[in-house]
């Protein structure tokens, strides 16, 4: 039987040429590296992305031969890949990794990490870009960024170094200053990647494509068309078994602090020259500096009180394992910021994030204003609700813009109706996890969907003020019940007629 033509829309999905490269995963044992980086390693192998020559270093306290960090790795990704692991593929991947035991803060360590990568260089008879991956926790950042400077691992004769660094980028203004000062004393800024998985999500990114590529949308991107923005980050999951972390940071600092004004300076970012990194985040930064920090009551915060998740009873938040009795972390948060700038002034951006409500979803829904004159108000007609555009980031990654429609029949009724694109339907393709997108960049050298020094520095001024009032005022918490979706309270943020959209 002849094949069937290839399907025209994956044609665009095509892989870009990188250098041959070492990459060192420090904290290579570590969770987020067997859940994400290594299961993305091997999607990027397996859709032959990889360079032609790659090499990998794992580096972790536990003292583990080669060996052994490969079964691990293996496991790793067979258990959480998003595709069947191909033997062969997977093999080939982990077949030269090395393994490099120590602690992060052990000059020791270096120089034999220094040996692998020199090995790697000489088997290739060629110098290897070389790029360090610190998923580690974050009081290790500094101390192994200053470590390859000392070591003399942060340049590379002929060949590029860059160091990408997760998050949380600080836990306050002050702490990301600082960091950038440790790592820029040592890097240049072209070298850091600061990681924000958000801007490796294909949703996440195509909101440029949908503002910038389509003549129908800029013109009413602004104050004149456009009623207010709602941005939503909803969990249903809990804290698992993160209460150590999460305890300390909860919901403004683990997911609205970064993620959310991401996609928020996405959205209201003006035109880029191009899309060049550094236009794209210098426009950002642009938005980030219009934002004043919210003040006391343009801010909620709610934690998570027992429940019941899709049909399991679950404990409430001071029941999880690892949360103090009396812990005063928020699980909800909920703003309303301003974008004091030309485009924006007086619509009202509202963003709300939390764990264990109803269901996952993160959207950001664009709600135009109403139509100066509702004619259709008679005979029953249900009106015409305002136009909204609803970017939906996950789980059914989609556009979808809720037009008003006649209701057929002899009577002049209106409705809702709602024009779709889906990702999964339109291009035939899952898409590739954000990791797998965002670690072919660093390795390529293109920092555009990574988070810039002052850029991360303008996000946490916004949001430090809330965080230091937060922490300074008593409990307790409002409570809201796993499951639901939400605290009532944060309706009290909600301007006139504004109403939030149903998780
Ligand atoms: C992480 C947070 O950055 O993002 C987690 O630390 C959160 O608490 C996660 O669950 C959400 O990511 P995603 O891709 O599932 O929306």
């Amino acid at each position: 039987m002849a094949e069937p033509p290839p399907n025209p829309l994956t044609v665009g999905l095509e892989r870009l040429p990188v250098h041959p490269t070492s990459l060192v995963i420090f904290g290579g044992t570590g969770d987020l590296a067997r859940r994400k980086l290594l299961p993305a390693l091997y999607n990027l192998g397996a859709d032959g992305a990889l360079p032609e020559r790659f090499s990998l270093v794992g580096v972790s306290r536990s003292a583990l031969p080669d060996e052994e960090f490969r079964a691990q790795a293996k496991a790793a990704v067979q258990e959480f890949s998003r595709r069947p692991a191909d033997p062969a593929v997977l093999d080939a991947l982990l077949a030269d990794a090395r393994y490099i035991s120590g602690s992060f803060d052990d000059d020791a360590m270096y120089p034999r990490l220094c040996a692998a990568l020199d090995g790697f260089d000489e088997t290739a008879g060629q110098k290897l870009n070389r790029a360090f991956y610190l998923s580690t926790a974050p009081e290790f950042f500094p101390v192994i960024v200053e470590a390859l400077g000392r070591h003399g691992l942060t340049g590379s004769d002929g060949a590029a170094v860059r160091v990408v660094i997760e998050k949380p980028f600080g836990t306050t203004l002050a702490e990301a200053r600082e960091l950038n000062r440790t790592v820029l004393g040592v890097l240049d800024e072209s070298q850091v990647f600061r990681i924000d998985h958000y801007l490796g999500k294909e949703t996440v990114q195509n909101m440029l494509a949908f503002r910038f590529a389509n003549g129908m949308f800029e013109p009413l991107w602004n104050r004149n068309y456009i009623a207010n923005v709602q941005i939503t980050a909803a969990e249903d999951i809990g804290i698992g078994s993160r209460a150590g972390y999460y305890d300390n940071a909860g919901a403004l600092r683990d997911l609205m602090q970064n993620h959310m004004m991401q996609l928020l300076s996405l959205l209201c970012m003006e035109p880029p020259v191009d899309f060049s990194a550094d236009e794209v985040r210098s426009e950002k930064v642009k938005v980030l500096h219009a934002i004043a920090p919210p003040p006391p009551e343009r801010t909620v915060r709610a934690q998570y009180a027992a429940g019941n998740v899709a049909g399991t009873e679950v404990p409430g938040y001071t029941g999880e394992d690892g949360v103090r009795d009396d812990s005063h972390t928020e699980t909800f948060a909920a703003i309303r910021l301003d974008v004091e700038n030309w485009r924006w002034a007086g619509v009202p951006f509202y963003l709300r994030t939390g764990k264990r409500l109803a269901r996952k979803v993160t959207e950001i829904a664009v709600t135009l204003r109403p139509v100066p004159h509702q004619a259709f108000n008679q005979e029953g007609s249900v009106g015409v609700r305002p136009n909204q555009l609803i970017f939906t980031v996950q789980p059914n990654e989609g556009v979808t813009l809720k037009l008003g429609a006649k209701i057929p029949g002899t009577r002049m009724r209106v409705r809702d109706v709602n024009m779709e694109f889906l990702y999964g339907t339109t291009f035939l393709s899952q898409s590739p996890e954000a990791y797998e997108k965002l670690i072919m960049d660093a390795m390529r050298g293109d920092a555009t969907l990574f988070t810039r020094n002052d850029e991360a520095e303008a996000q946490w001024r916004i949001m430090d003020p809330v965080v230091a009032r937060w922490k300074h005022e008593p409990g307790p918490l409002p409570q809201y019940e796993a499951g639901s979706p939400g605290p009532p309270e944060a309706d009290a943020l909600l301007g006139g007629e504004d109403e939030w959209r149903a998780i």
